[in-house]
């Protein structure tokens, strides 16, 4: 029923304008305002204006296209799925990212040379070779775990939409594809170029605020994991010049990790608690993350102490968490370090220097 307060009511004809205005405007100025209008209207009850949307998406930005493509992947209209499908084909799989910057590379490899030799600069670029190779199969060897597991048969799927025995399969199919959507995200913030802004920020604020966003992340399914406390030991505040973005995500990913140490089967959660402590004195910040949880065996922690993204995940993770967090602290100047006993918990010790400016930016 209509309300005095109700927006007036446009024609189906005048929303499909208003998607072919946004789409193209959307191209010209990506921003979060013409972004939000153009999912509004891919979410329009009329499929014409649905397929405007589906047809235009092809050059959208990375954040906009993949939530574009998660809606309509669950698209009923078969003209909608179809201008979907094509918009999926035409996109590049690498539309964000620029070309490979060659000239850059051979200018670090030029300064490596004047600065320390040719011999320097051969045995840098040998070992840039073998993180890259690293890096590529640990993230190939994950993909192709997710793709294992997500092998169906599509044929019999489509013959029989109906059957009861296809429900658990479906839902497999739903978790594989979400999972893929969180390696995918946390490979792109991972390889991200950093855009470090120091200002000076209340670390013993941004802890409390760590823990509301990892609790929100860790009960997103709407799971409940007040089982486990988290608390903050540390002076009233402690300023200290830092990128608020990147030490927020790093923090929140240590305590999400340390809620998650607690898990049981079926999303619930033991009893437990994870406790950030804070001591500055006159060189560095030193956070410690310290949980009661699973922990981690020896030769696990071997592995995670290397930093190589992926790989090392259990239970859904995408193991991509612990590289981000170093990655961001090194760019402080800052360090991290894992202690962990099987059955007993995990600390996690972070170092930020006060005087940032010496960071390696
Ligand atoms: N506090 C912790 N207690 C127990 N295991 C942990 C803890 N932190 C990390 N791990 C283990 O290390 C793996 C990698 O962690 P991380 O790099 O944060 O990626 P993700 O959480 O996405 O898997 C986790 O899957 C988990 O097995
Ligand atoms: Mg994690």
């Amino acid at each position: 029923m209509s309300t005095p307060d109700d927006p007036p009511a446009v024609s189906w004809t005048t929303r499909r304008k208003q998607a072919e205005e946004q789409c193209a405007a959307l191209l010209l100025r990506p921003d979060e305002e013409v972004a939000g209008e153009v999912v509004r209207l891919a979410n329009d009850p009329k499929w014409e204006v649905r397929k405007v949307v589906a047809e235009s998406m092809a050059a959208f930005p990375e954040k906009v296209f993949r939530e574009l493509s998660i809606l309509f992947a669950s698209e009923r209209n078969a003209l909608v799925a179809a201008a979907f499908e094509r918009s999926l084909a035409r996109r590049s799989p690498v539309a964000d990212i620029a070309p490979a910057h060659a000239d850059l590379l051979q200018g670090e490899v030029a300064k490596i040379t004047h600065k320390f030799g040719p011999d320097a600069a051969d045995a840098a670029l040998k070992f840039a070779e073998r993180c890259t190779f690293l890096h590529i199969r640990s993230a190939g060897h994950d993909l192709k775990n997710i793709l294992s597991y997500l092998k169906l048969d599509p044929d019999a799927l489509i013959k029989e939409p109906a059957n009861a025995k296809h429900k658990s399969k479906i839902q497999r199919y739903k978790n594989g594809r979400d999972y893929l959507h969180r390696l995918s995200e946390m490979m792109e913030v991972y390889s991200s170029p950093l855009d470090i802004r120091m200002q000076p920020e209340d670390l013993v604020e941004m802890a409390f605020e760590a823990i509301t966003a990892a609790r929100e992340q860790v009960e997103k399914g709407g799971v409940d994991s007040t089982s486990v406390a988290c608390d903050v030991e540390a002076p009233e505040s402690v300023i200290v010049p830092v990128s608020r973005y990147h030490i927020a995500m790093a923090l929140t990913n240590l305590v999400k990790n340390g809620i998650q140490a607690y898990a049981l089967p079926d999303s619930k959660f033991g009893e437990g608690r994870v406790l950030i402590r804070i001591i500055k004195d006159a060189e560095c910040v030193t956070i410690t993350v310290a949980d009661g949880g699973c922990g981690v065996a020896p030769g696990d922690l071997q592995n995670l102490v290397q930093f190589i993204p992926g790989g090392t995940a259990k239970r859904g993770g995408s193991g991509y968490g612990l590289p981000i967090c170093r990655r961001y602290l090194q760019a402080h100047g800052g360090q991290i370090w894992l202690e962990s006993t099987k059955n007993k918990g995990m600390t996690v010790t972070v170092t930020i220097p006060c005087n940032t400016c010496d960071a390696v930016l």
